[in-house]
């Protein structure tokens, strides 16, 4: 019987600012003096109802407001790693978001450097591999390109770029001068497209920003030209169940494509995407989804193997997960 939980897994989409818990975003709002319009963590907690992308959008900036020193996100990337680690995650690729706390004053440098530094006891004290993805939000281009210029000192901490934050309205297309320099420049690119908005914005995601691979994607199965071209060039996506039904990209998970994209043949993956405030990290979505879409073992099995084969790590490291994949699966 494959165990989900222990199921050796990479994470391939989750945002760090999104793995803040209630309980931490009161004790760092607390050690930095800031009071919260919450009276306590329950309340914080009961006020996590959100119809849409951009409802959950608001609250989770709220969160982000409280971290102002490199101290905060050390703690934030410490958290996360001690769940991860309790959910059979071997490697994480995480997003962070500069641009939500640049544009409260908080330098390039501080966000990084805590981040950064958790990242690397991570490795030391829990085993856990990482690279970091720097996303751009919606605002403008002129601030993303800002953004990447001021990334640039930090290259060698940094794999690749991605897109988040409101996609409808918002089509990767506009920033295809910024992922065009960081292509040049080195840097991998992904980018979130086809969660609330159209197929439209995968095909631009591949032809425009080139990207990698897609984060959510769910929408691509309205497409069959594009389900297609999905598989035939083995382009992973990295889909978040929970995720999806609290922000109603789907009605419920009963009604999530996971099952279908798996049959489909595509390199789907499972992840946690804001953990925080969805209430479900990474094993949770693969427990969870196989509750409700009648995942079999092998069907597990495939999304821990596709998160290792879409990852961004080295050959030799990716070997390794996947023998120890191999090894859980025989004793299972
Ligand atoms: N930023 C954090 N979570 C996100 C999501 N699910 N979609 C877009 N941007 C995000
Ligand atoms: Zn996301």
């Amino acid at each position: 019987m494959i165990d989900a939980i222990t199921l050796p897994k990479a994470e391939l989409h989750v945002h760090i600012e999104g793995t803040f818990e209630p309980e931490l975003i009161f004790s760092i709002a607390e050690r930095n003096r800031i009071k919260l319009p919450f009276p306590d963590v329950a309340e914080l907690r009961a006020a996590y109802k959100f119809t849409d992308l951009e409802s959950f959008l608001k609250v989770y900036y709220q969160g982000i407001s409280v971290l102002r020193v490199e101290q905060d996100y050390y703690d934030l990337t410490t958290a996360y790693l001690h769940k991860a680690k309790s959910q059979g995650v071997r490697h994480a690729e995480i997003f962070f978001d500069p641009q939500t706390h640049t544009g409260r004053g908080i330098p390039f440098q501080t966000v990084i450097d805590g981040i950064w530094s958790a990242l690397q006891d991570g490795k030391r004290n829990a085993g856990i591999t990482s690279h970091l993805i720097m996303c751009f939000r919606e605002v403008s281009v002129e601030a993303a390109m800002a953004t990447y210029e001021s990334a640039l000192p930090f290259q060698d901490r940094i794999i690749a770029v991605g897109l988040a934050s409101a996609e409808v309205d918002n089509p990767p297309s506009r920033f295809q001068s910024v992922f065009d320099r960081a292509r040049a420049q080195g840097f991998l690119t992904v980018a979130h497209a086809g969660q609330e908005g159209p197929p439209e914005y995968v095909w631009e995601a591949l032809d425009v920003l080139k990207v990698s691979r897609i984060d959510h994607g769910v929408r691509s199965m309205e497409d069959p030209v594009l389900v297609d071209r999905l598989r035939r060039e083995h382009v992973p996506l990295t889909v978040c169940p929970i995720s999806n039904t609290r922000l109603h990209v789907v009605p419920s998970l009963t009604a999530h494509p996971l099952k279908r994209m798996l049959e489909a043949g595509l390199t789907v993956t499972c992840n946690s995407d804001d953990p925080g405030y969805f209430g479900a990290y990474i094993a949770d979505n693969y427990q969870q989804a196989a509750a409700a879409l009648a995942l079999t073992g092998d069907d597990l099995v495939a999304l821990a193997r596709n998160s290792f084969v879409a990852s961004f790590i080295d050959e030799a490291t990716r070997d390794g997960y996947l023998a120890e994949l191999d090894a859980a699966v025989r004793s299972s």
